[in-house]
């Protein structure tokens, strides 16, 4: 059952290129319309809506911050995201033009159903994505749009994540469509760039002897920073968070940009810290800047690991050690970036002799407030 790896999560983090694809799979025809005929809210409802917001916990939340970013761009919708358990206490500002879009893989995560809950009671619309058929959030949501990751077994989220944020994207575009952000051309470009992303995770996992390695190396260390930009951003919180659950290291995830005020003075000979680099292609010079967040960490001694897009060779003069990824367009990258993160938390994890299916003091799905 385990397909002939050591652990459920191994198997899992192996069956993303699958769990993508499968996600995508029967969700648009040849000319690039989606078709979510599963969603059981209609065009015109979607259509009223004058704001987004994200409830989701843990993983499913970074889903969240990672869809932010493209279904924004997209939909020119403002999107919020919020934790579920913060939202029901602080008098949020929801009506009926606000759909929710509460992200669980089990569907059963109580914080999350209250908050689904009290949201329906001042009259949004709740649309869930959720992996598991038939569980509580999706029956009592409005719409919901399933995530075909299959049945995952470890207690941390891996596939899971990767094939919500494919929901996610499906949603924005199938928003921009009814809603004409998009010129068709434009939709269908950018699933045909979704499309390929399955066989990239998976270069990106026959590529992972180098990482595995890394991560056996640095089974002592104490505590490993990770540093993102833009949809990077999410990425490091998710890679932090792996490695916390699994590998009870100290790990914290940082908006790059907040490095200079206030987490740099972390920084000292030997800390490990991992970076997502933003595309060279992306807008706005995040690329530069992020280079230079990696050679003032350099300056001070931290052991930089990067994360860049394959022919990215700026970065290699202050990288410790680099992993490449394919080139995707920037606003897809997390679906391979947070790949070798899952594998390095998973791998140290491993070598400490932990089990990593059943990390201590946690279950799968959280079924108390
Ligand atoms: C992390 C993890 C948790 C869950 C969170 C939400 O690896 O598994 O952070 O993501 O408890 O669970 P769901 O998605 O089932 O609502």
């Amino acid at each position: 059952e385990k397909g002939g790896y050591d652990s459920f999560m191994e198997k899992e983090i192996n069956d993303q290129p699958q769990a993508v694809g499968d996600t995508l799979l029967g969700r648009s025809d040849a000319d690039g319309r989606l078709t979510l005929d599963e969603l059981r809210v209609s065009p015109e409802e979607l259509k009223s809506v004058n704001k987004i917001m994200v409830l989701a916990c843990g993983t499913s939340a970074y889903a969240g911050q990672v869809a932010k970013y493209a279904i924004e761009h997209w939909c020119r919708l403002p999107v919020e995201v919020e934790l579920s358990h913060e939202f029901r206490y602080r008098d949020p500002i929801v009506d009926a033009n606000t759909l929710i879009v509460a992200i669980s893989q089990s569907g059963e995560t109580m914080d999350t159903l209250m908050a689904v809950r009290y949201a329906k009671e001042q009259g949004a619309k709740v649309l869930a994505i959720c992996n598991t058929n038939g569980s509580t959030i999706p029956r009592e949501a409005d719409a919901v749009l399933y995530t075909h990751a299959g049945p995952e077994i470890a207690v941390a989220s891996t596939k899971a994540f990767l094939a919500q944020i494919t929901a996610a994207y499906l949603l924005g575009l199938y928003l921009a469509q009814i809603r004409g952000n998009k010129f068709q051309g434009e939709i269908k470009d950018i699933l045909a760039d979704l499309s390929k992303v399955p066989d990239k995770i998976q270069q990106v996992l026959d590529n992972s002897g180098q990482i595995k390695e890394l991560a056996q190396l640095m089974s002592e260390t104490g505590s490993v920073l990770f540093l993102g930009r833009h949809v990077g951003f999410p990425v490091a919180m998710e890679g932090a968070l792996k490695l916390k659950e699994l590998a009870y290291i100290h790990a914290e995830g940082f908006a790059a940009g907040e490095l200079k005020h206030g987490p740099i003075a972390l920084i000292e000979e030997g800390q490990p810290v991992f970076v997502v680099v933003p595309s060279p292609r992306g807008r706005d010079s995040l690329h530069a800047k992020v280079v230079s967040n990696i050679q003032e960490i350099r300056a001070r001694g931290a052991k930089t690991i990067v994360i860049a897009e394959e022919g990215d060779d700026a970065v290699k003069a202050y990288a410790e050690h680099i992993f490449y990824v394919p080139e995707t367009p920037p606003l897809l990258a997390p679906l391979l970036t947070t790949v070798p993160l899952q594998i390095f938390a998973c791998e140290l994890a491993t070598a400490k002799g932990f089990d990593v299916d059943q990390p201590r003091n946690l279950a799968k799905s959280v079924t108390v407030e």
